[in-house]
């Protein structure tokens, strides 16, 4: 039985990817630690709680003592490091938190399991790995046409991402220095259940529920490439699995769209089902994000040839899948846009 450490375990890809695999293998074994920031939440995690192979440890990543202990009480195989700060404008007003978690967790997540898995000078014990799950936001931005490969040079401008590009260099670091086996994927922007709705999809659907005025930065141009979280959550397994030691993996579904695109196909599915008074003149322009990258694409050539991922779910039916989830955990939003959210939002667009 193979015991997999997840990182983040709570928030939306980590919950999704635990769901994703204990639905899939019924011999594993999952360790998730989660500091339950705003962003974390054991809601996303009901239907595993009493899961024998699933066991939920709250500590933070950052937190030398409590990662000890963890790799003492169980023989961990591979760990799988979600946990992050993982919002851009977050990063914007308060880039500190996001050099503690992303940099000095990520690094001493390493230094842990380096430890734990080291016999002998530069020998690790055979079958552990240690896949750090990064973003195509470290690339930077695109112009009209070209893609990002894995041998695109590291650029990011948000303080997020450059306290992602340096954990990624970190675990990088760890393979080339002390061999240590890794992998880092870095992926193009999800969505699927679970996404805290301070995020693009998620905030339009609560917005337009709520008739609240939906913020569209700068002209609304901007563009992601944008895939279903499960098609995520199952290149990570691939990649834990068959991934070359060392290697970087891109992942995306080349389904790049304006956002202004997105926001108009949820407005215009919800006026059909939920409500006719939900319309376009929902929509805001406002102050455009500062640093705002233009466009992101990811080739997936790498991942598609060595390992056969392929996404699954296409975009018109994901997005429905989306946000017919939405409709039906209308408890879940409410839970989670708590006080403290609302007063983030309401400071992010001076309401
Ligand atoms: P999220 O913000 O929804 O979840 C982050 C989780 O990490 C939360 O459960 C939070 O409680 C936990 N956490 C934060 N700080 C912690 C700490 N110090 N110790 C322990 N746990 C802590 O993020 P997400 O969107 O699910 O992203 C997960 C990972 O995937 C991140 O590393 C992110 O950079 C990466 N990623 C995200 C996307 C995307 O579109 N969301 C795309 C590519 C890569
Ligand atoms: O590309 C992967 C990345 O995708 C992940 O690494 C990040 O963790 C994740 O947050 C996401 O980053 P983005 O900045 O692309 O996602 P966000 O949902 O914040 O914004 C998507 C686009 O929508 C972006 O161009 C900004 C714009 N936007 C966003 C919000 C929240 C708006 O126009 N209005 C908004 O209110």
């Amino acid at each position: 039985m193979k015991t997999y450490l997840v990182t983040g375990g709570a928030g939306f890809i980590g919950s999704n990817f635990v769901h994703y695999m204990l639905n899939k293998y019924s011999d594993i074994k999952i360790i998730n630690v989660d500091l339950l920031t705003y962003a974390g939440n054991l809601e996303n995690l009901k239907e595993v709680e009493n899961n024998p192979n699933y066991r939920f440890v709250n500590a933070d990543i950052t937190n030398k003592d409590a990662i000890e202990r963890i790799f003492a009480e169980e023989e961990i195989d591979f760990v799988v490091n979600f946990a992050a700060e993982s919002h851009v404008d977050r990063s914007i007003s308060d880039p500190e938190i996001f050099v503690k978690t992303n940099v000095i967790g990520t690094t001493n997540l390493l230094n842990i399991a380096k430890h734990n898995w080291l016999i002998g000078d530069d020998e690790f014990k055979e079958g552990k790995k240690f896949l750090h799950v990064s973003t195509d936001e470290v690339y930077g931005s695109l112009g009209e046409t070209g893609f990002f490969t894995e041998d695109t040079p590291l650029d990011p401008h948000s303080p997020y991402s450059a306290s992602k590009a340096s954990s990624d260099l970190m675990a990088k670091a760890y393979h080339d220095t002390y061999k240590m086996p890794i992998n880092i994927t870095r992926c193009s922007n999800n969505y699927g259940p679970y996404q805290f709705p301070e995020k693009l999809i998620p905030l339009v659907i609560n917005n337009c529920l709520n008739n609240t005025d939906i913020p569209v930065y700068g002209d609304g141009l901007n563009i992601r490439d944008w895939l279903y979280v499960e098609d995520h959550c199952k290149a990570i397994d691939m990649v834990i699995n068959n991934g070359r030691l060392g290697e970087v993996y891109n992942i995306g579904g080349h389904n790049e769209r304006t956002n202004i695109q997105i926001i108009k196909t949820i407005i215009n599915y919800l006026n059909e089902k939920v409500n006719g008074n939900i319309t376009e003149d929902l929509i805001k322009y406002v102050k455009d994000r500062k640093g705002h990258d233009r466009r992101y694409g990811i080739d997936p050539t790498k991942i598609t040839n060595e390992l056969g991922w392929e996404p699954e779910t296409k975009f018109e039916d994901g997005i429905i899948k989306t946000i017919e989830w939405y409709l039906s955990n209308k408890e879940w939003m409410e839970n989670i846009t708590n006080e403290t959210y609302q007063e983030y939002y309401n400071k992010t667009y001076n309401k």
